[in-house]
């Protein structure tokens, strides 16, 4: 029986899940139910990375330990999953005793291979991103993803071997053209390969820097970087080296990320492997970001989408089929309620509700409810079961290829071509004529087809799946799916089955609409509010609790550019201890050169609502004293951390 791994990559415990998770981890369960569906013996993993610089920061900017806020944060992602539908066979953590085991175990075997040294390296390292990127790679000296300036650590550390296995990959990549895919991935790790040489790879962090890792097992003094600990959890999970999980399903190896961390799992993991003496995974599926109105989604935009709170006011497989469904795979896309209402209306409650509603209320009409025995099959019966044909064909090879939004476009030319084919051939008329054969026939067309469709959508919507089917008087058991032999068989569902009377699935929604106050309401509340403002201008004091509404944070100006619109304003990207750096737009362009500001600690107001300066974003405001015509910047004297709280 052939076998099939399904990998996400395991999640960063510094944030809560969001979309971008969400879209990963239905994407692999789809994945997996799919191959489920062929028969085959399948294993998924999920999970999350759990050591490192960024998750020790995160910790003390909670007032929790590593190991309280890891904990809590890992929760909440293996507490999500189920509530989306997803069912992975495991969930790992990095900080385990069986990761922790397996990753000294693989060091070990590199570093009696001779593939590790000791050296010394000083590069430009993303905090961000937890590793050190060449000179070449940054863009305007900063770090691509985060678009801030890394800092230069020169330390002394443990190296891979990683440029002695280039050659290597480059043919393995061009031996095996869908290793990485989709296409334009693989040529940017093909174009990053051969544009010069490959840098070995760091792969510790002394002790005296950073604590939170895995020890190495030939030096104490030193843990684990994060990426080299992190990619091992795929093999951990299968009890590499011994165990029987690793034998039976590495050979069928699939991870999906997003385009963000294509370079450790396209060059240091297949590279890692070979040193370890592994094979390499089968394939690496990458796909784009999920952009809210064509912007990254960040907390500082408060843009972040919670996949829970779709799928509540939606619907769970609603949400996962407009995720499936919307994204090309490869290519970013745009979320919107929007557009997920409109798919709802058009394609699940239009055509695919429609058409099950239509047919259950035509055989309890015309056959009190029991599936007909078909008669002889004409021209139009024969067209359709070919577009029915041609459709699922295409579908599962679209999923295999990892084209899944073709593919379900694929299976929507049947659904589509299932209501035309009721408004052709006319059951009512073949009815009002007593062409009872004929009538029998159309709905038996009708009905094996549905039985059809549901089954194929159980990866994409499996809870609908099953109700589609219990509809159609079949109880769902995967394992007696042949998802294959479906395109070609004709006739599994029984003659004489009981239907359901009704189906209404996926009842059309309206988009909510922005909540207004009546205009009455709204001309008081203004009054009201100008009464309380006038109370307090009066006496010129404020309250204490609107005082405490003011979030201040400290943070370190990482660089600074001119406003392209306006001589007096700077766009000024500030760290205060977030994700990533936020824009402020700063009136300081008269007093300050940029150069003067980049590195120095300033005061941020953090939770003013983001407002648009001449067209350029600023999320928050740095605090200055004016004299005369000098400006000093407000500052936490000697430094502190970044994001400490003004108070
Ligand atoms: N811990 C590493 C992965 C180690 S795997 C050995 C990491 N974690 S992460 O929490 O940052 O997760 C990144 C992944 O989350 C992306 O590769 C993608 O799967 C998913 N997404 C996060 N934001 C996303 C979007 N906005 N859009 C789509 N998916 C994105 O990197």
């Amino acid at each position: 029986m052939d076998s099939f791994f399904i990998t996400t990559p395991i999640y960063y415990v510094n944030a809560k899940p969001h979309l971008g998770h969400a879209y990963t981890t239905i994407l692999a369960d789809a994945m997996n139910r799919f191959h489920r569906l062929l028969g085959e013996e399948t294993y998924f993993l999920t999970g999350t990375d759990e050591h490192g610089d960024k998750i020790v920061q995160a910790a003390e900017k909670n007032d929790q330990t590593p190991r309280e806020y890891v904990d809590s944060i890992s929760k909440m992602f293996s507490d999500l999953w189920p509530d989306l539908q997803i069912d992975n066979s495991d969930f790992i953590r990095t900080t385990q005793e069986r990761h922790i085991a397996c990753v000294q175990k693989v060091l070990q075997k590199v570093y009696d291979s001779g593939d590790i040294y000791f050296g010394e390296y000083g590069g430009h390292y993303c905090f961000g991103c937890e590793r050190f990127y060449t000179e070449k790679e940054l863009v305007d000296g900063k770090c691509p993803q985060h678009e801030t300036k890394p800092e230069y650590i020169a330390e002394k550390n443990y190296f891979f071997k990683m440029s002695k296995y280039q050659d290597w990959l480059i043919g393995h990549i061009n031996s095996n053209p869908d290793f990485i895919r989709p296409e334009r991935y693989r040529n940017e790790v093909l174009s990053l390969l051969k544009s010069g040489a490959l840098e070995d790879l760091c792969i510790s962090r002394p002790k005296s820097r950073l604590e939170w890792g895995i020890e190495l097992p030939f030096d104490s003094d030193y843990v684990t970087y994060v990426w080299f600990d992190a990619l091992i959890n795929y093999i951990t999970a299968l009890e590499y080296p011994e165990g029987d999980k690793f034998k039976k399903f590495w050979p069928g190896a699939n991870h999906i990320v997003a385009k963000d961390i294509l370079k450790p799992h396209a060059v240091f993991w297949p590279t890692m492997l070979k040193a370890a003496g592994i094979e390499p995974y089968q394939h690496l599926n990458v796909h784009g970001y999920w952009l809210v109105k064509d912007t990254k989604m960040s907390k500082s935009l408060g843009n972040v989408v919670e996949p829970l709170e779709m799928a509540k006011k939606y619907g769970i497989n609603a949400f996962r089929y407009f995720l499936m469904r919307e994204m090309v795979f490869g290519s970013d896309a745009s979320f919107s309620e929007e557009a997920l209402v409109g798919r709802l209306n058009a394609d699940l409650a239009n055509d695919l509700g429609n058409l099950f509603s239509r047919s259950l209320s035509m055989t309890h009409k015309y056959f009190e409810g029991k599936v007909p025995a078909p008669g002889e099959d004409g021209e139009e019966d024969n067209d359709i079961k070919k577009i029915g044909r041609d459709s699922m064909a295409t579908f599962q090879q679209e999923f295999l290829d990892a084209r899944f939004s073709r593919g379900l476009e694929s299976l929507w030319n049947l659904v589509r071509g299932l209501n035309k084919y009721i408004d052709s051939t006319q059951p009512w008329t073949l009815y009002k004529e007593e062409k009872t054969s004929r009538l029998g026939t159309v709905l038996y067309v009708l009905l094996e087809n549905m039985r059809k469709i549901a089954v194929h959508l159980w990866p994409i919507m499996p809870e609908a799946s099953e109700k589609m089917l219990e509809q159609l008087g079949i109880e769902f058991c995967c394992d007696k799916v042949n998802l294959a032999g479906e395109k070609d068989v004709w006739g599994l569902l029984e003659p004489g089955t009981e239907l359901a009377k009704s189906s209404n699935l996926f009842p059309r929604v309206d988009l909510p609409a922005a909540e207004e106050k009546p205009k009455k309401e709204k001309a008081k509340a203004g009054k009201f509010d100008k009464k309380a403002e006038k109370k307090e201008d009066s006496d010129g004091m404020a309250e204490f609790t609107d005082f405490q509404k003011i979030d201040m944070r400290v943070g370190t100006v990482l660089s600074v550019a001119k406003h392209p619109d306006a001589d007096k304003l700077l766009l000024v990207k500030v760290d205060i201890g977030e994700d990533e750096p936020r824009q402020v737009v700063a009136g300081l362009a008269e007093f300050f050169k940029p150069e003067q500001l980049e590195g120095r600690q300033v005061v941020v107001v953090a939770n003013l609502k983001p407002r648009k300066l001449r067209g350029e974003v600023s999320q928050g405001m740095i605090l200055a004293v004016r004299d005369g015509d000098k400006m000093e910047l407000m500052t936490a004297g000697s430094g502190v951390t970044n994001g400490c709280k003004v108070s």
